[in-house]
């Protein structure tokens, strides 16, 4: 997998890219990273990528012309990438977002700045993202977030496969509640002791004990996934109660 920035700060990924195991996955050859610099595709002497918004109002806003140009060049060669614009007004980003994005052989993020977008450049992009509803001062951070995330799913990535898959939000096999409590060494620190259970031995009492966990911690954080979880009769009781 190809993953490209497109971005007036292309400098701000290399710590992401290069670190852990995003870094460690783009040295085995499993993705690899380009940020290009949006100022590559200016023509003025200012090298100017924005201008104020047509109507008045606050701030500046990014120009079209540089953006489409830059996407247009960027995917000329290759496989078309697939593009996604970073706004808050975007899609809210979900781990189903970035299973669908991981499936892709090549994506370009393009990070906005400023107060906005000129419309008229979205036309060239397949999706807009957005990474949670807070405004940030720019796309690279969700560029980035979302990058880390798509990366730990692509195959050979994480040590151990397994760990995709049963945590938090997947739909395996906590069937979209949130991942349970977990301890490690030592077993008593503080007077906070690890509960019984999971040093007892039994597989079959301790699955039942995540499961419980899971399902108590999902109704006291977010319990807007209870809904959408995959719960047994016994369980969509118990969460209403
Ligand atoms: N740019 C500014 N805020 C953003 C957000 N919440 N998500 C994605 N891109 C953004």
């Amino acid at each position: 997998m190809l993953i490209e920035a497109l971005s007036v700060f292309p400098d701000m990924f290399e710590t992401v890219i290069s670190t852990s195991i995003v870094g460690r996955a783009r040295r085995a050859g499993i993705f690899d990273f380009r940020a290009h610099d949006l100022r590559d595709w200016t023509h003025d002497r200012h090298r100017s990528v924005d201008d104020e918004p047509y109507g008045g109002g606050q701030g500046m806003l990014m120009k079209a012309e540089p953006l489409i140009e830059a996407i247009e060049s960027i995917g000329a060669h290759g496989p078309r990438p697939h593009v996604v614009f970073f706004t808050p007004c975007g899609e809210r980003f979900s781990q189903h977002g970035a299973e669908r994005l991981a499936a892709r052989e090549r994506i370009l993020f393009v990070c906005g700045r400023y107060e906005g977008i000129d419309e008229r450049a979205l036309a060239w992009g397949d999706e807009c993202i957005s990474i949670g509803d807070y405004v940030l001062t720019g796309g690279e951070l969700a560029a980035m977030v979302v990058t880390d995330a798509i990366v730990r799913l692509l195959p050979g990535a994480l040590g151990d496969e397994q760990s995709a898959r049963e945590e938090s939000f997947s739909a395996g096999r906590l069937g979209g509640l949130l991942e349970y409590p977990q301890y490690t060494r030592p077993a008593s620190f503080r007077g906070m002791d690890v509960p019984d259970v999971l040093l007892s031995g039994d597989h079959a009492r301790v699955a039942a004990w995540r499961r419980a966990s899971a399902l108590e911690r999902t109704c006291r954080c977010r319990p807007d996934l209870v809904d959408g979880a995959d719960l047994t009769d016994q369980e969509r009781t118990r969460a209403n109660e």
